[in-house]
Parts: structure tokens; C-alpha cells; sequence
């Protein structure tokens, strides 16, 4: 066991955060999409810990945050697809994944020794500044153990990883809600997990992209199936909930749900709500219920908020 401290936002917080992670400790801080597991991307030791505090398998790579566009280009080469993605949507939810340089200075772990490597530049100050103070890309995983919801609240940080990581960067943020989206700029465009940058946004920059087709075998291995799960079974798509459900609604219909991913039918405010809201329906659940999900249309960030669920809905592993 760890002891976990609790840092504020201020400058001296933020440098004690930066501080531990300078020697190879392992600190959760927010972004804007969701809390990362944050460590130095050059320290094995680093990079090891977040593995050991999040249960990862050492062949699922880690995305590195950035707190300027010329660290990326240390990092990686850039082609000009992956400078016309930066210029639109840096900084924010949008990781590329691109050719690492061999010059880059980054832990082997951190990529689980492949070639290319996952960069995002977020648009969280607090996460810019944090970088800042480390010097260098911090490698930062989603700060929930492997397999389980991913935090967008403090609370839930520390309810998954006190006693296994160093400290928590405090401040309730994530606005976006879900994972960044991850496209590949590697060949010809894909996208290998949907996120906030919808597909729409994408095609109108690069032309036509390819959807991953098995992306837990092919590119992102993290991809797996079963995922973002609570401890309850999820359903997707109830439109009518029987005995044992726990049912979250979306749109005005929600009336007689006990959650609600939005009852205005937004979208974005659904996607802020989801794990939040899957964490707080798990704990409301009884050992036989089930989370039942009422549908969410399959259009601009829908196309994310049903991948999450189809994942939390997979079968688990035994
Ligand atoms: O919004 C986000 O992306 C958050 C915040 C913290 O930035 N991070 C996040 O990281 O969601 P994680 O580790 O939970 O998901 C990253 C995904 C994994 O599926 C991983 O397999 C894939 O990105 N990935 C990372 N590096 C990769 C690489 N070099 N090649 C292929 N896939 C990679
Ligand atoms: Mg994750």
C-alpha cells in the first residue's frame, strides 16, 4: 500500500505533482476528456507503476500527453494529414497515432515496444501545466483499473487507485466525459476508437476514413471487448425495463427511469454523464439486477456513447 496525497491545483500542488512523477511515481490528474494515470514517458520505473496500479496487460500501450505541438514532432513523425489534424483539433480530445522516433527518449513499455506511437495535446490547464513542470510527455493511461468504468470525478479515482498510486491532482473537470477518439494517421486514416471528435468532424478535414474493423486485434489492443464495465450486467437498447433492471433513459421519455443520461436528448451532456452515472446505477443495483440503457441515437457522438456500451454489455471474462 501506497499512501495517496491529494494536490490542489495551485502552482506549489501542481509542482509537487510534477515532482513525483520527475521520480518515477505514478499521479491521476484531469483532463478534459477523463482522469489519466499519469508518469514521466521517459521513466521505466514510471511506466511500470501505472501497469502494476491500473492491472494492465503489458501488451496494451499507453497514449502521451503533450503540452505543446513541437513536443509532439520530438516524439513522432509527422505527416501532413497528422499537421492538418493537429492544426483543427489540438488542443483537445483527439489522439494520433503516428511513426515513433527512434530519437524520442520515450520507455520501451511505454509503446510495449511498437513502432508507432499515441499522442494527444489536451486542452485541460491543468493538465498542460502539469506537463509542463515534468518536462518531458507524460504517459497517461485512463485512471480506472484495467477492464473496469473509467473516472471522469475524483471520487471515483480514489475509490478505484487509493493505496496503489502516489497522488491525485483534484479538481472535477473532465467536461468531455468520454476517451479521447483515436485516429490512426500510421496509413490511410482510421479510426480506431470513437470519442468526442466524431466521425463527421474527421471526414470533413481528411475525406472518406476507415472504421477499424477489429480493432482488439489489429492496432489498439486495448480495444478488447469486455470493458468500461460495472459490476452489474448491462443491457443496451431497453426501450421497456421488466423487474429486476435498473433503467437509465435518455430524452424526455426518462420520466419514469431511476437515471438519466440527459432528459433533454443532448447528446454531449449524455456523454459527460455516462460513466458517472454507470458507477452510481452500479451502486444502486441489486445482485440480480440489471443496468438496462434505453436506446441512444446513432449519430455524431452517439457513435461513441453506444461503442462504451456495447463494451459494458459484452460478455465478461470468466
Ligand atoms: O481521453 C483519453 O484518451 C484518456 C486520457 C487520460 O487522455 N486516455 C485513455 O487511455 O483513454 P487508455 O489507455 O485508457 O486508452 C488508450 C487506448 C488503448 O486502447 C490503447 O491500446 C491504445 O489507446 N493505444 C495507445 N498507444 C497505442 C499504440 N502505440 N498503438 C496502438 N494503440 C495504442
Ligand atoms: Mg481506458
Amino acid at each position: 500500500m501506497t499512501a495517496t496525497r491529494r494536490f490542489d491545483v495551485s502552482d506549489s500542488g501542481i509542482e509537487a505533482a510534477a515532482w513525483l512523477m520527475r521520480n518515477g511515481e505514478v499521479v491521476a490528474f484531469p483532463t478534459e476528456t477523463v482522469y489519466g494515470l499519469g508518469a514521466d514517458a521517459s521513466s521505466p520505473a514510471g511506466i511500470e507503476r501505472i501497469y502494476e496500479a491500473k492491472g494492465r496487460p503489458r501488451h496494451n500501450p499507453l497514449i502521451i500527453h503533450v503540452s505543446d505541438l513541437e513536443m509532439a514532432r520530438r516524439m513522432a513523425h509527422f505527416n501532413p494529414e497528422a499537421e492538418l489534424a493537429a492544426a483543427s483539433f489540438w488542443p483537445g480530445p483527439l489522439t494520433l497515432l503516428l511513426p515513433k522516433r527512434e530519437d524520442a527518449g520515450l520507455a520501451t513499455a511505454v509503446t510495449a515496444g511498437m513502432k508507432n506511437v499515441a499522442i494527444r495535446f489536451p486542452s485541460s490547464s491543468v493538465a498542460q501545466r502539469l506537463i509542463r513542470a515534468v518536462g518531458f510527455p507524460v504517459a497517461a493511461p485512463s485512471a480506472n483499473r484495467s477492464g473496469k468504468v473509467t473516472s471522469t470525478r475524483f471520487a471515483e479515482v480514489a475509490r478505484q487507485l487509493d493505496g496503489r498510486i502516489s497522488g491525485i491532482v483534484e479538481e472535477d473537470t473532465c467536461d468531455h466525459g468520454l476517451e479521447s477518439t483515436i485516429l490512426s494517421l500510421v496509413d490511410s486514416p482510421t479510426i480506431l476508437r470513437h470519442g468526442s471528435v466524431t466521425r463527421e468532424a474527421l471526414e470533413a478535414l481528411l475525406g472518406p476514413i476507415d472504421e477499424d474493423s477489429a480493432p482488439q486485434k489489429v492496432s489498439a489492443p486495448g480495444q478488447l471487448k469486455s470493458h468500461y464495465a460495472p459490476e452489474a450486467a448491462v443491457q443496451m437498447n431497453v426501450d421497456r425495463p421488466s423487474g429486476n433492471m435498473v433503467w437509465v433513459g435518455f430524452g424526455p421519455e426518462s420520466e419514469g427511469c431511476q437515471f438519466t443520461l440527459s432528459f433533454s436528448g443532448d447528446l454531449h451532456e449524455a456523454a459527460r454523464n455516462l460513466y458517472t452515472v454507470m458507477s452510481e446505477a452500479d451502486a444502486s443495483a441489486g445482485p440480480n439486477d440489471v443496468i438496462a440503457f434505453a436506446p441512444i441515437p446513432l449519430t455524431g457522438l452517439g457513435w461513441a456513447i453506444n461503442d462504451r456500451l456495447r463494451r459494458a454489455a459484452a460478455p465478461r471474462p470468466a
